[in-house]
């Protein structure tokens, strides 16, 4: 990881002022860099002895900044790795021109490497994320969503990026086609299970601990797992409550909607469907041989459950 980190750092350079100060101020925030692992623990997985897996890490750190930087102007989030996001500070207009360097860099990083698989799997990716975080758009304000759609959603807009990691790393190990699609089921679940935590935490977590505004979602009308739930489960005057909040967004009805939210026993649901995603990875994983970075593989898979960040 201190390799990538050095990867990352050499490769956000620009002669352009505000193109360094906006790149290096989103990076500087740091993140959990789970996606890098993923490319790294899968690759060396498959015993990789080559040193393209820190390259490629990097590409996929910076596809995942840049969705960041759009995400947050397209969010009006002003909060991300506990500071100011780069919207709030720089201006929408920045974010999203240095959203489009951080692409574009990753792009000519991954030509570098030399691989049309490779290529192909990293456009199909950021492709897909960029259907994703339009569905979602189109999604905005909808109470009548059910979960497949929900699901449709977050498997674009974030597992895919989850999946793209695991695979490259089993590409660059040489891994046959069934092992490759192992570890393309393992990054999809694990992806999954990682954004229905996400929006539980939307709801549950502690900012000092996430980094970000709690009732984001709700203030955007989101219709997440937990408010889907609620629609589904909750008496009728809960879901009238949340139906009205989806519609209209906002945050005056935080409060309610978090206790119908908690009174129907939504966030256990959530974090029980993400629960079952988390083991659907590592039962993708069963075929490759034992070894620490399995073992991480595994262990990253719980945490996408249990983290509080
Ligand atoms: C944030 O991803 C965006 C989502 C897909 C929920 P992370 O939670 O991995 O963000 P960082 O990189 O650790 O800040
Ligand atoms: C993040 O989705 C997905 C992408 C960045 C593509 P969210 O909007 O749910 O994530 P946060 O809460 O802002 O990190
Ligand atoms: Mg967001
Ligand atoms: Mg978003």
């Amino acid at each position: 990881m201190k390799a990538v980190d050095a990867v990352i750092r050499a490769r956000l350079h620009s002669e352009v002022v505000l193109v360094r100060q906006v790149a290096e101020y989103i990076v500087a925030g740091g993140g959990k860099r789970m996606r890098p692992a993923l490319v790294l623990l899968a690759a060396q997985a498959m015993g990789y002895e080559g040193a393209q897996h820190h390259e490629l890490a990097a590409v996929v750190e910076f596809i995942h900044t840049a969705t960041l930087l759009h995400d947050d102007v397209v969010d009006e989030s002003d909060l991300r790795r506990g500071r100011d996001t780069a919207n709030a500070l720089f201006g929408n207009a920045a974010s999203v021109l240095v959203g489009d360097f951080l692409y574009s860099r990753a792009f000519q990083m991954m030509v570098g490497v030399g691989s049309m698989r490779v290529m192909e799997v990293l456009a199909d990716a950021t492709n897909v994320i960029a259907e994703g975080e339009v569905l979602q758009l189109m999604n905005c304000h909808n109470a009548d969503i059910d979960v497949e759609e929900y699901l449709q959603v977050i498997r674009y807009k974030t597992a895919k990026l989850f999946q793209a990691a695991a695979r490259l790393g089993g590409i660059l190990g040489g891994a046959d086609r069934d092992v490759e699609e192992g570890l393309a089921r393992y990054g999809m679940h694990l992806g999954t299970a990682f954004q229905l935590i996400d929006d539980v935490l939307d709801y549950s977590g502690e900012e000092a601990e996430t980094g970000k505004h709690l009732g984001d979602d709700l203030a955007e009308g989101k219709p997440t797992l937990p408010l889907i739930h609620v629609l589904k489960h909750g008496a009728p005057a809960q879901a009238a409550c949340v139906r009205k909040a989806i519609e209209e967004g906002g945050r005056d009805s935080f409060a309610e909607v978090l206790a119908a939210v908690k009174a129907t026993g939504a966030l256990t649901a959530a974090r029980e469907h993400a629960r079952a995603e988390a083991a659907m990875a590592v039962d993708a994983i069963a075929q490759l041989p034992a070894s620490i970075y399995k073992t991480a593989l595994i262990e990253l898979s719980a945490f996408s459950v249990s983290r509080k960040s």
